[in-house]
């Protein structure tokens, strides 16, 4: 992990524009002294993203995301800080100081390089070989597929040609030797006859990563044979229980789920239908390193496998593992047609828009599954499966998720809610898992919570005066010389306002200047990024004319004080002389301040 100092940190910050940078990846449209696009970060129909190029951040009124320049590129494109550092190093033309490898990392990093190389020569060599005459078979067949030249491009499509050494002189040609090629899944040496391509006559689908890099291939026969598919082995740069197909694609999606199916074909077809969030897990069952990629894109899925017996056992393995990783998913029902490809090619995309809206809860669907085993004609054998269910609502932490539960199972197989209930609890109290349902609970949980909601609304309206004054001195950094003997770092109390603020301070003290954009970079999980980017873009609404606005300033100064006060007093030593002293002379300055006259002291 390279270590950055704050100051090229903040070079490579500096350099790097903020609305240069989101302009490539968001339409963005000036609107006063900011920026406005839609959300990138969530589904929207009206730009409530802004980018403010004064203050270097970007920031959601919808959602709340926000930050900074490096913020951006975390959350959109997925990378590390280190990542985003060399990423905005790199477009502004500064180099970062070397950090060290071992001898041994650079040999497989480099290793790494020429294999990525090679598969994107192999890329090319196909994709071109398609467009010959050799490769007119397999146009023809994507064709009969209902593939446009578009997608076919957009996939990268190819042909690997009738020769079984062709690729391989090819790749001799290009320099690379049989030591790396061997090494690459697209060849094999043979001591005596030297190299041959392990694709041949195949309809080709590169694997790109996250990044669109090519990290694989597979091979599809040109009509029947066997195998179906040949696909690259696992290589060092090909890890298949870690890579979606369409992932690359599927990451840009403004979608909050991606469909999860099973093939390329699917993957593509769904595409070509405009659904830009299909990837597919590969042939391979679904690992938890699917499941982790998913999590880390932040996205829930809707299964989509195949409806033969085969989808429905890789459906039923894939949900729990999905719910592991806390994601939650719904089934597509496919039928009468087998996968998204023939399901699309036959009822169109309205028609699984409508799949799609209707998909089922993934644990409804398990129990659906589960009813196939039992014969609900005979007593014992429904019984048998209730309490089957039973032991599957157990697993839910949450009591109210379990009653939903018990609830939606009772009113579809026509149980009574409360005779399940006993089912769960006995299965529950015989595990030990604590998961007796107590009526007493739940009332004075209710109770309970609308007190909290009252204070929770006084409290809020805290936060956003101390958010707003913050905002203020962001924007008008004369008001800081004007506030600097009202208010302190410490009054502002509310989670990590007092650190932002503490620095804000400062570097007024030493610039008179803000740079709200730096202090994003001192947090280092995104949450707590976005809180900043909140606490800087805060908007009251009807604050235009200068009088509203210089009276808005006295009365937020003064709600400040007397809360931090309110809280000092709450917390003091009731002996502590000097504690009361000061409590006594604050209170006097906000009551100066209150019937000062403010307007003649603001002008600017
Ligand atoms: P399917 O057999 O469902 O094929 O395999 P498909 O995707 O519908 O293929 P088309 O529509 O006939 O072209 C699903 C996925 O399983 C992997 C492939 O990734 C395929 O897309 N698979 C299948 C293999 O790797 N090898 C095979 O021999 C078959
Ligand atoms: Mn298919």
């Amino acid at each position: 992990m390279p270590y950055y100092s704050d100051d090229i940190i903040e070079e490579v910050r500096s350099r790097n524009d903020i609305v240069d940078v989101i302009g490539q990846y968001v339409h963005l449209t000036k609107k006063g002294s900011s920026y406005f696009g839609l959300c990138p970060f969530h589904n929207e129909k009206t730009g409530s993203f802004s980018v403010t190029p004064s203050k270097q951040m970007y920031y959601c009124f919808g959602c709340g995301k926000g930050g900074n320049v490096f913020t951006f590129l975390q959350e959109y494109e997925n990378m590390t800080f280190t990542e985003a550092m060399q990423e905005l190093a790199d477009r502004s033309g500064i180099q970062l100081p070397e950090t060290e490898m071992t001898s041994q990392q650079k040999a497989r990093s480099a290793k790494r390089d020429k294999l990525l190389e090679i598969n994107k020569e192999a890329a090319t060599y196909f994709y071109k070989m398609l467009h010959t005459d050799h490769g007119a078979i397999a146009l023809k067949y994507f064709e009969d597929r209902k593939l446009s030249p578009e997608t076919m491009q957009k996939f990268g499509l190819g042909y690997s040609d009738k020769y079984s050494n062709d690729l391989y002189k090819y790749l001799r040609s290009k320099g690379y030797t049989d030591d790396i090629l061997k090494d690459s899944g697209l060849v094999t040496i043979d001591e005596v006859k030297g190299g041959y391509d392990k694709f041949w006559n195949r309809a080709m689908f590169p694997i790109l990563d996250a990044n669109s890099k090519v990290i694989a291939f597979g091979g599809r026969v040109l009509g029947e044979g066997e195998p179906k598919y040949l696909n690259s082995p696992e290589t060092d740069i090909f890890d298949k229980s870690r890579n979606l197909y369409g992932l690359h694609l599927a990451r840009r999606t403004r979608a909050d789920k991606f469909i999860l199916c099973e093939g390329y074909m699917d993957v593509i077809a769904l595409h070509q239908a405009g659904f830009d969030n299909a990837v597919a897990s590969l042939g391979t069952a679904l690992t938890s390193g699917h499941a982790n990629l998913i999590k880390r894109f932040g996205k829930d899925v809707y299964l989509s496998y195949d409806s033969d017996g085969a989808g429905r056992k890789a459906a039923l393995r894939a949900i729990p593992i999905l719910r592991a990783a806390g994601i939650t998913c719904k089934v597509i029902d496919m039928n009468p047609y087998k996968d998204p490809d023939e399901f699309i090619k036959n009822l169109g995309a309205e028609e699984y828009q409508k799949r799609i809206d209707n998909a089922q809860n993934s644990f409804m669907y398990t129990v659906q599954m589960d009813e196939v085993d039992f014969d609900m004609s005979d007593p014992e054998s429904k019984t048998a499966f209730y309490k089957k269910v039973a032991s599957r609502i157990v697993e839910f932490p949450e009591e109210i998720e379990r009653n939903n539960y018990i609830e939606a199972v009772a009113s579809k197989y026509n149980v009574g809610f409360e005779n399940l209930r006993q089912m769960v609890n006995n299965i529950g109290v015989r595990q030990g898992m604590g998961t007796k349902v107590n009526a007493d609970e739940v009332e004075p949980r209710t109770k309970l919570k609308s007190g909290i909601q009252k204070k929770a609304s006084k409290e809020e309206g805290m936060k956003t005066s101390q958010r707003l004054m913050l905002t203020w001195l962001v924007e008008r950094p004369e008001l800081y010389q004007m506030i600097k003997d009202y208010i302190a770092p410490e009054d502002f109390t509310e989670g990590i306002y007092a650190e932002v603020a503490k620095v804000l301070f400062e570097q007024f003290q030493e610039s008179g200047m803000a740079n709200p954009a730096k202090i994003v970079t001192m947090f280092s999980e995104n949450d707590e990024q976005s809180q900043v980017a909140e606490i800087f873009n805060t908007n009251v609404s009807g604050i235009e004319d200068t009088r509203d606005w210089e009276k808005a300033i006295k009365e937020t100064i003064v709600r400040i004080k007397e809360n931090s006060l309110e809280q000092r007093r709450k917390n003091m030593d009731a002996n502590d002389v000097n504690a009361l002293n000061e409590i006594i002379k604050s209170k006097k300055m906000i009551q100066e301040l209150s019937r000062m006259n403010f307007s003649m002291t603001f002008v600017n």
